[in-house]
């Protein structure tokens, strides 16, 4: 169970999440999160804060125009696969400068030896050892860093539950550490977070079979043209059976992205097909319109949104004023209880 500094039963879970703004959204990020956060944001008794972290983006690519765009069509994907901003809270990070502020004071109760054990800095330290460069070659400080700010995204909301991936599970915890010292030296004012990892929630195989990533180059793009999406569904890896020869659905990629899709009936019904020789064209193009069910209303929504991203601008402001009516309060508390305080 969730640990809130008022533990009170009934009290209301505060959820949040971010979404590093570095990418196009792919049918893995839609199946693994999108889809997922959505339908969680509908149920009562959450409050939602999703928010697109842009101050993350630049940790890894100084490419202005291509964080954004990805913000853009990122705040686009999630609003038209309908996550309604009037429910949750949906703002961009760096409109609120308190998350920064937040994160200097982390950053001072945070052991460096913590920091050193965070897993991206320690692959990077790995990759350069191996290469006989010098520990930290190419290594800046956003990267180092990168725990205590996740950190004060979650912190500054106090949130109860932070759905991430498997990958994220340390930066929680890293969070909860710090609080846990934040509060032992300053007194109880930070509430400890917990990961919610969606066991439930399958990650989607790629084209190649792999796990769907934009890194692999093996994703399709949640908004790809009809055309295009047809293209890539068909070429997602299968083996050689010919029609007629029964099928594996057990490993298949095509099996389980069909399967992210369709109700448990279908896939039962898939799962038969497959034991009956269906032809592997065949089963592509069912594939295909099974997404396309679920994807063209939402594309057409997408693509209006792109067009017009004065109304998403709009949204993302509206987000961040609701967003900092609950952040400066807080870190008005923060900064008093740290001595950062009038005189008198
Ligand atoms: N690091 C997360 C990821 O790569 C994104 C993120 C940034 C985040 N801040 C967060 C997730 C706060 C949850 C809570 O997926």
């Amino acid at each position: 169970m969730a640990e809130t500094m008022s533990s009170g039963s009934l009290s209301v879970q505060r959820v949040l999440t971010g979404i590093t703004t570095s990418g196009t959204p792919h049918l893995g990020n839609y199946v693994g999160a999108i889809r997922p956060a959505i339908a969680a944001s509908r149920q009562a008794g959450a409050e939602s804060f999703y928010f697109l972290a842009d101050y993350h983006a630049l940790i890894r690519a100084p490419d202005p125009a291509r964080v954004q765009r990805s913000t853009l069509e990122i705040a686009a994907a999630w609003l038209a696969a309908g996550l309604d901003p009037d429910k949750v809270l949906f703002y961009r990070q760096s409109d609120i400068p308190e998350v920064l502020e937040l994160a200097w004071l982390l950053a001072c109760v945070a052991g460096k030896g913590l920091l050193n054990r965070a897993h991206a800095y320690k692959a990077a330290v790995q990759r350069n050892s191996a290469a006989g460069a010098d520990p930290d070659a190419g290594v800046n400080m956003g990267l180092f860093m990168y725990p205590v700010l996740m950190a004060a995204d979650i912190l500054l909301f106090k949130a109860n539950l932070v759905p991430v991936g498997r990958d994220q599970i340390q930066h929680i915890e890293m969070a909860r550490d710090m609080a846990a010292r934040f509060n032992h030296v300053y007194g109880k004012h930070l509430v400890l977070p917990e990961a919610l990892i969606e066991e439930s929630v399958a990650t989607l195989p790629g084209l190649d079979g792999r796990k769907m990533s934009k890194s692999q180059g093996n994703s399709i793009p949640l908004f790809a043209p009809v055309a295009q999406m047809k293209k890539l569904v068909f070429s997602i890896v299968t083996d050689s059976r010919v029609p007629g020869e029964p099928k594996d659905s057990e490993g298949s990629a095509l099996f389980q992205v069909y399967q992210a899709f369709a109700t448990p009936e279908e896939t039962t019904g898939m799962r038969a097909a497959f034991a009956g020789g269906i032809a592997w064209g065949e089963a592509k193009q069912v594939l295909f319109e099974r997404i396309e069910a679920e994807v063209a209303p939402m594309r057409s929504r997408y693509q209006s949104l792109m067009a017009d991203p004065v109304v998403i601008e709009r949204r993302l402001q509206e987000g961040a004023a609701r967003a900092r009516a609950v952040a400066r309060p807080f870190l008005g508390e923060l900064r008093r209880a740290v001595g950062l305080r009038r005189l008198y």
